[in-house]
């Protein structure tokens, strides 16, 4: 079995009877969903989901699981998502399935965040993994622009037909080819101050406990 599988199936079994759970985003958690809606059937659990994305939300409601807008719910009990890459500090970076605005604002009112991840995302620096830095279109060339000048290598995100990649709230994705970053905290705060930037992938002082595969089939939870 694969990492990304073992990981999301371990996780799966941390949801309780009577949860509102957080669904993440990208091909570890399509693994989470799976096993959790097995769960909910063979269990008889009562538990709420809410999405972090358009694809999981189709997901989960084809695998029949009970789906609520955020909006809806008090706080979440338990997020599972992915992530891209995870520092020692357990900070980390998401983003890479584009999902990483919907990913916050979910983690952020979730009482725990668990991330699954294959070991290769478990690195020493952030940064070689793309920052993604969700902007709003209008006006994003200057944004774009200003990226440049910093030094940042910005490159739009691209869909499968070579346009500009539109998230699940319309905007676009500039990934930042930064190769390390060293101080995760403060670059955060000045991507949060650029006009424009909607949301960036560093996800400080949020995930609570790491489901890590390892290369010898083992898992291990920190
Ligand atoms: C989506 C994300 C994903 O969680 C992250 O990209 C990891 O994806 P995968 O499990 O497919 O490696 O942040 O926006």
């Amino acid at each position: 079995m694969n990492q990304k599988q073992l990981v999301g199936e371990k996780a799966a079994t941390f949801v309780e009877d009577g949860m509102i759970v957080g669904l993440g985003t990208g091909s570890t958690a399509i693994f989470m969903v799976q096993a959790l809606a097995e769960r909910v059937k063979n269990e008889n659990l009562s538990i709420v989901c809410v999405s972090t994305s358009k694809a999981t939300e189709e997901l989960a409601v084809s695998l029949g699981l009970n789906m609520k807008d955020l909006s809806e719910v008090d706080e979440i009990d338990l997020t599972i998502d992915g992530a891209d890459e995870i520092s020692p500090d357990f900070h980390g970076i998401k983003g890479g399935g584009g999902a990483l605005l919907y990913e916050k604002i979910v983690a952020t009112n979730s009482k725990k965040n668990i991330w699954i991840v294959d070991d290769s995302k478990l690195v020493d620096t952030l940064g070689k993994f793309p920052l993604p830095v969700e902007v709003v279109p209008f006006g994003s060339e200057h944004v774009f622009r200003k990226f440049v000048e910093k030094g940042y290598q910005p490159e739009y995100r691209k869909d499968d037909a070579d346009t500009k990649f539109v998230t699940d709230s319309g905007n676009l994705i500039i990934d930042l080819y930064l190769n390390k970053i060293e101080d995760p905290k403060t670059f955060a705060n000045e991507l949060k101050s650029e006009v424009g930037v909607v949301e960036h992938g560093l996800f400080i002082d949020i995930v609570d406990q790491v489901i890590a595969g390892t290369a010898t089939g083992e898992i291990e939870v920190k």
